[in-house]
């Protein structure tokens, strides 16, 4: 039986459109978010442009900074505390990742917690750490809501976890053991011994580590969960850290484009409706 598609791109839409009714119900009020995007890496300029692009769509405002990439840690810095400082600025995304010789985590650091639709600094990873409400990494979001919309069993379920990012793997280990999800989460890295054995053993993989199929079918247990997040370039395009082959085996799994991408995009829009609402914009939910 081939695997059940966890198609992120009808789900994004369905996301995407729930968007735009709270915004209409609420009298479509003005609501901005700032892109950054230092320097002029290929595939940040094209995902910062579908950020924006899905921003119009909805009726959200993107007031878009291109920095260049021989700008000093102190320009990049003072720019995201002007928007910071902004009343009209709603929601704050840095693209990642910066150009080498720049620190991103002081960068970060600057967004206001309730402007932070990425999810990504100190404060907001804080709270996710604590268990407290607040605004979560996209992707990690993304996977989420994929496996919950398609019923995936997680209560007591094993799931691994490859790859220790703060952008995707620590926050998704920290989502899928959180209270109400209650996975028994294995964070699998490029240090882990036997890694083919511990993704055997789980029901929901979550492959995060950008090495092209790295994930192989003998490697999945039959029926288990994969989630694709992994992006990879090579001379045949895109490519995930799972492959293809691995939806023989799979009992679901995503589409790698069109799965995990597609999310991440639809659930910044979420983040920006709930900045929104922390800044009275909008009524609470
Ligand atoms: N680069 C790759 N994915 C992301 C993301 O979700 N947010 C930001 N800011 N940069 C990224």
């Amino acid at each position: 039986v081939p695997a059940i598609v966890l198609d992120g791109k009808a789900l994004a839409a369905q996301v995407r459109q729930q968007v735009a009714d709270v915004l209409k119900a609420a009298g479509s009020p003005e609501v901005c978010l700032a892109t950054v995007l230092v320097g002029a890496d290929r595939p940040s300029r094209s995902y910062v442009a579908m950020k924006r692009r899905d921003a119009g769509e909805l009726g959200i405002t993107s007031h878009h900074t291109d920095v260049p990439g021989d700008a000093s840690q102190a320009e990049v810095e003072d720019l995201v505390r002007s928007l910071a400082a902004d009343p009209a600025v709603h929601g704050i995304l840095v693209q990642l990742p910066l150009p080498d010789g720049l620190d991103p985590d002081p960068v970060l650091d600057l967004v206001p917690a309730e402007k932070d639709v990425d999810g990504l600094t100190e404060r907001s990873l804080g709270r996710l750490v604590r268990g407290l409400p607040g605004l979560v990494p996209c992707t990690p979001l993304g996977v989420l809501r994929l496996l919950e919309h398609h019923h995936v069993p997680t209560r007591g379920q094993r799931a691994v976890v490859l790859g220790r990012s703060t952008l995707v793997g620590i926050p998704a280990a920290l989502l899928l053991a959180r209270k109400g999800i209650d996975c028994t989460v294995t964070v699998a890295h490029s240090r882990t011994r036997d890694l083919a054995d511990v993704v055997r053993q789980a029901d929901i993989v979550v492959a995060a580590v950008g090495v092209a199929h790295i994930i192989t079918p003998e490697m999945v247990k039959p029926g288990a969960a994969v989630l694709d997040v992994g992006v990879s370039r090579s001379e045949e395009g895109i490519v995930g850290d799972v492959d293809p082959a691995v939806g023989e085996v799979a009992g679901w799994l995503t589409p790698n484009p069109g799965g995990a991408g597609p999310m991440t995009r639809a659930c910044l829009m979420e983040n920006t409706l709930a900045a929104a609402r922390l800044q009275g914009v909008l009524p609470p939910a």
